[in-house]
């Protein structure tokens, strides 16, 4: 079925009219329902279910090799799921090819860093933005714009959200030649310059030290102003400083979900992690003093 057409509202509409057009408007909203994947005979996800709202940070943690990834790669499109559905602006969102998937205003950043070492910053950056960029180093170059004019277009947005990141001066460096800090901050900068309406995150903080790490949290923050986030992160202090609401998995199953404070509250939280080297509760005393005094 082809998309509706939407009602524009008029110079002369009334506020009811313009309310109703809105509310009619396809909502940014990621939901995935009853996701099952198996990879041979292991079972990475079973009858997972999450949303995630326009607007908000929902975080997804969990301990190793709980299927946080899988989850994440099926949202994006990496993996096919066995069962279940996947609806994103009100319409089911099928195994999708990373152009794809930035045309419907998806970005996301990989567990990792992901840059190609043959880019410089700025041209890894402006492939972000080119909403035909494939996947692959060759396709990738020949994506970049050939006329004079949209390259100084694209190259003017890239230097922006360099800019944004405080990563502009890296601009004609080798990703290779970087701290693995600022490579990370490439990489979300290459994931934002697309302005997506959602951005998915693997463990953007892996790697980074606890002032980078407060630094990421305000700007994840203050994204959601502008998109929905998915989070997956290892590191406590961050989920629960910045999300709205958390998603826990553990074996491939959903065990909790809820706000931080419920998640925080969890028994079974508390017993999913026994033996990892988290602290649910100290990192969640930490949030009080530190980033969490940033959250609006
Ligand atoms: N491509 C694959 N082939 C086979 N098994 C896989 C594959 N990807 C993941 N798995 C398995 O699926 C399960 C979930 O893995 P996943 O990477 O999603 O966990 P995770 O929660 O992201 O872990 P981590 O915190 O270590 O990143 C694990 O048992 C893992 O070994
Ligand atoms: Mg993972």
């Amino acid at each position: 079925m082809g998309p509706l057409a939407q009602p524009t509202p008029t110079a002369g509409s009334t506020a009811l009219d313009r309310t109703t057009a809105e509310s009619a408007r396809p909502s940014s909203r990621l939901e995935m329902t009853g996701i099952s994947v198996a990879f041979g005979g292991v079972t990475a996800l079973s009858d997972v279910s999450l949303v995630v709202e326009p607007g908000q940070v929902h975080g997804l943690i969990g301990p190793n090799g709980a299927g946080k990834t899988t989850l994440f790669n099926v949202a994006c499109g990496i993996v096919r799921a066995d069962s279940g559905t996947i609806t994103w602006r009100d319409r089911p969102l099928r195994r999708l090819r990373p152009d794809q998937l930035a045309r419907l205003g998806i970005a996301r950043t990989l567990q990792g860093v992901g840059l190609f070492a043959g880019l410089t910053v700025l041209e890894n950056v402006m492939i972000g933005a080119h909403r035909h960029a494939r996947a692959g180093f060759a396709s990738a170059l020949l994506a970049l714009p050939r006329s004079d004019s949209d390259e100084r277009a694209l190259r003017g947005r890239a230097t922006a959200a360099l800019a944004d990141l405080d990563a502009e001066r890296y601009a004609d460096r080798y990703p290779g030649s970087l701290p693995y800090p600022v490579q990370k901050r490439v990489a979300l900068a290459r994931a934002l310059v697309s302005s997506p309406e959602l951005l998915l995150l693997d463990e953007p903080a892996s790697g980074l030290a606890e002032d980078e790490m407060h630094e990421l949290g305000k700007l994840i923050r203050s994204l959601s102003a502008r998109m929905g986030v998915l989070l997956v992160e290892h590191h406590m202090d961050l989920v629960m400083s910045v999300c709205d609401r958390v998603t826990v998995l553990d074996s491939g199953a959903v065990i909790a979900s809820g706000t931080t404070t419920e998640i925080q509250a969890d028994p079974a939280v508390t017993a999913a992690y026994l033996g990892e080297d988290v602290d649910v509760e100290h990192d969640a005393a930490e949030l009080q003093a530190g980033t969490g005094a940033d959250r609006a």
